[in-house]
């Protein structure tokens, strides 16, 4: 029986630290309102020179040494961002060439926060509808801190830099319950208002004036969002599992989005999920967009939080508004 398995996972997250303590002083904020409020008590910031495709492929680097391949051995990049080194050529393309995988077909995702779980599935579907493909590189990169308004306490508080990656890979085997089990994805356009950015040039906006620096930076109506989120989240997570004829009692680990602390804990209450199924680590990334769930699946390996035939749930939510859920029977 074919199936998908993730091969290998890795991250990287910049050294900077932005803790709370220095956003105080840079807005009207304090460390325990954004404690109380969103859960995150520092966040990674990239340095200037560095692009969303350095931390990506520094993430794709780690992948492939943990899945033991190296680059000549992946066939497509697919790369979730909504921070691009540049408007073309795509972030993909960049990394490709970082990496040294000659001429494979390479290509970005743009679904926000869901990005990564929107490129699981694409990936995912190439593998299992081309069988001359073997591995896939699926990155989540995002260098958030450049679309962020430092001027916006609302939201810059909320951000942070990062890259997760993993390597998927066709398998053949008896064990036909491993492997990403399925994937759902879904959007609402009519709600695109509530959490947009109009213009991002990684550049930055240099010599605009301020009215015109509105256009690239992160706009967002935050309780719209948050109640949005709660409410997607929770019914994706129950049609993946209902239509699996699953139960979150099958689930060993669930990995949210991490986006708020108050948004992770609703969904728990309204699942009825024990908050030790859930795997939380904004406490020290922030939001980091797309790369959010690739970084908190290889952390939650490193802590040890998932195990060999484990049950994995990940729920994404995004602009869009966007979202999805994937199953992965980990192997
Ligand atoms: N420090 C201090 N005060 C602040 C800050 C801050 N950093 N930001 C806002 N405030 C003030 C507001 O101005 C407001 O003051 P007022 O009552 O005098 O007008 C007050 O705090 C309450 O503001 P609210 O926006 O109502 O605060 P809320 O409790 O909704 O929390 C938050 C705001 C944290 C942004 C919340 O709405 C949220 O998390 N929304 C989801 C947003 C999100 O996660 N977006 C990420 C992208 S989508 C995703 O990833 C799921």
């Amino acid at each position: 029986m074919e199936r998908v398995i993730i091969k290998g996972v890795g991250s990287y997250i910049p050294e900077c630290v932005l803790s709370n303590a220095d956003l105080e002083g840079m807005v009207d904020t304090t460390s325990e309102w954004i404690v109380t409020r969103t859960g995150i008590e520092s966040r990674r910031i990239c340095l200037d020179t560095e692009m969303a495709s350095d931390l990506g492929c520094e993430a794709a680097r780690r992948a492939l040494e943990n899945a033991n391949i190296s680059g000549c051995d992946i066939d497509l990049i697919i790369v979730a961002t909504v921070t691009p080194d540049m408007r073309f050529p795509a972030t993909a393309c960049i990394i490709q060439e970082k990496l040294g995988c000659v001429d494979i077909p390479c290509f970005d995702v743009n679904a926000v926060c869901s990005g990564f779980i929107y490129a699981l599935d694409v990936a995912r579907n190439f593998l299992l509808n081309n069988s001359k493909m073997k591995n896939v590189l699926v990155i989540g990169t995002e260098k958030m801190s450049s679309i962020v308004d430092w001027e916006d306490r609302s939201t810059c508080v909320l951000f942070g830099d990062g890259a997760g990656a993993v390597i998927l890979s066709r398998d053949v085997g008896e064990d036909s319950d491993a492997g990403i089990l399925d994937v759902l994805v879904g959007a609402n356009g009519s709600l695109g208002r509530l959490l947009h950015c109009p213009i991002h040039e990684s550049a930055g906006p240099i010599g605009v004036s301020r009215t015109d620096q509105n256009k690239y930076f992160i706009r967002m109506e935050g309780r719209e969002v948050f109640k949005e989120a709660i409410k997607r989240m929770c019914s994706v997570a129950e049609d993946v599992l209902l239509r699996n004829n699953l139960t979150i009692d099958d689930i060993a680990c669930v990995i949210p989005h991490q986006a708020n602390m108050r948004i992770i804990s609703a969904i728990a209450d309204r699942m009825e999920i024990p908050m030790e199924k859930m795997f939380i680590n904004l406490q020290h990334t922030g939001n980091t967009s797309a790369a959010s769930i690739p970084i908190a699946i290889d952390e939650a390996l490193q802590n040890g939080k998932i195990q060999s035939e484990d049950l994995i749930l990940t729920i994404a939510f995004g602009a869009g508004m966007t979202w999805g859920a994937a199953l992965i029977r980990w192997k």
